[in-house]
């Protein structure tokens, strides 16, 4: 009998922990289960609080600005903070920095929901990225150029907050975004959740938003790195402190406003483990996994297909699955039959985050399984299939890609008394994008969409 068998009813959330033990994870986060950094059983002998000899996370001196400094010096910022309540957190405590109530900011309509929800709680003013005449972004993720004609027609935005890489790693050419916010008056606040690794890893990997000139940056450490979750570096540009764009004691206000005043030092110790990791070892571990995912590309079945497009992250792995005439519940269910954790599934596309230390026997058994599934024989069914899965992608993007239609501002929308409008962001999950913000009304196409979706296995957060 382990020490936790037979606690499902007293202890359900610890048994559900003991339940993932031995799965195959290409999951966040990327300390694979515990396999590197801390033994989880050890994990408890590590959760101390403020204490003469650890310091104080929101007041950063001794220990704990030795191990901000070193962080700053490898991801090449002015200033870094642990943020031990995700990137969920940084987003609030980067835009408050950055912006003041009433304040206009340029984004697209599809951010993370944590930006939407900084919107509402700081009383900022969206202006959306417009797409030209007749153009849909892929998975409303506008162009560096859409981005630029945005903010040349809206001089008069604070600040323009941009996602890079995405969800699937495509990146953004960031350094024509962050001259033109200069010339503008504007700061650039990049969400690069999913990019803590690339720092490590220069001419493999896309270049960092930092190194490209954005002010502030927020970076989940968990996802990419072998941190603990939810860990997220906020990062301060130093030509932004330097040049007094950014006011480093209203970022420190900021931190204390959205972080716990318990902020948990196991998991910012984790981070410091993460970033010593990736400094000594991050270049050779992520040259290992592009190889890892090149060689399993070379082996995939002709039903699946691997999205590597022009500057994206080639240390991740995204497939398309729909050649095989199925929906993403079969392809879901014979993953978690081999006992495999992709990251997420949408309609037609898996992504697979491996971790540092990725074992070799996990590819092998995600090929291994892969192999076992059969595509749909018959040739008008598959196509059927594929004609379904092109329609619901191209309708979410197109609805994705729609111009703002505010009937009340986000606040009044997320905080106000119940109207017409919808109180939460209508997102379907995964990957969790926006397809209408608090404030704007839920249209009958929208929530028909929104069916559909329900009837092909993904949920939608938001209420009605
Ligand atoms: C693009 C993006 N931004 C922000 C976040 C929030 O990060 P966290 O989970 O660290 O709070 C996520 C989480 O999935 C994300 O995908």
């Amino acid at each position: 009998m382990g020490p936790f068998d037979g606690q499902k009813e007293k202890m359900p959330l610890v048994h559900a922990l003991t339940e993932q033990a031995g799965r195959v994870s290409f999951h966040m986060p990327g300390h694979r289960q515990g396999r590197f950094q801390f033994p989880l059983h050890k994990l408890s002998a590590f959760d101390v609080t403020e204490l003469d000899g650890t310091g104080d996370l929101a007041e950063p001196s001794g220990h704990v600005l030795a191990a901000y400094r070193q962080a700053a010096e490898f991801f090449g910022a002015g200033e870094t903070w642990f943020i031990t309540a995700g990137t969920t957190a940084s987003i609030f405590i980067m835009m408050a920095t950055a912006l003041q109530e009433g304040d206009r900011v340029i984004l697209p309509r599809a951010v993370h929901l944590a930006a939407v929800h900084a919107a509402g709680i700081l009383g900022l003013a969206p202006v959306f990225v417009k797409p030209e005449e007749g153009q849909i972004f892929p998975d409303g993720q506008p162009s560096a150029s859409d981005f630029l004609r945005t903010m040349e027609e809206n001089p008069r935005a604070r600040a323009v907050f941009v996602t890079s890489p995405d969800y699937f790693g495509r990146t953004l050419d960031l350094e024509p975004i962050a001259r033109m916010a200069r010339e503008l008056g504007m700061l650039l606040l990049v969400d690069e959740a999913h990019g803590a690794h690339f720092v490590a890893a220069p001419g493999q990997l896309p270049p960092t938003a930092l190194f490209q000139g954005a002010d502030l940056v927020c970076q989940s450490a968990h996802k990419t790195l072998p941190a603990l979750t939810p860990a997220s570096f906020l990062h301060l540009s130093r030509g932004a402190l330097e040049e007094k764009r950014l006011d480093s004691g209203r970022a420190a206000r900021f931190v204390k406003v959205f972080q716990t005043s318990s902020p948990s030092f196991l998991i910012a110790a984790s981070m410091d483990a993460a970033r010593a990791r990736a400094q000594a070892h991050g270049e050779a571990a992520i040259g290992r996994l592009i190889f890892k995912n090149q060689e399993l590309s070379r082996r995939l079945p002709p039903s699946f297909r691997r999205l590597l497009p022009a500057g994206a992250d080639a240390s991740r792995l995204v497939l398309d699955f729909s050649g095989l005439g199925r929906d993403r519940l079969y392809f879901l269910e014979m993953l978690d039959r081999a006992g495999i954790d992709p990251e997420m599934a949408d309609l037609s596309r898996a992504v697979f985050i491996p971790g540092f230390d990725q074992p070799d026997g996990d590819y092998d058994r995600l090929l291994e399984a892969l192999l076992t599934m059969e595509p749909v024989q018959n040739e008008t069914e598959r196509q059927a299939h594929l004609d379904r899965v092109n329609l619901l992608s191209r309708e979410q993007d197109r609805l994705l890609s729609r111009p703002a239609a505010f009937s009340v501002s986000v606040r009044r929308g997320m905080f106000g008394p119940a109207g017409k409008t919808v109180p939460a962001a209508l997102a379907p999950y995964p990957p969790g994008m926006p397809l209408v913000w608090p404030g704007e009304k839920a249209d009958e196409e929208t929530l028909a969409f929104l069916k559909q979706l329900r009837e092909a296995g993904i949920t939608v957060r938001g209420s009605l």
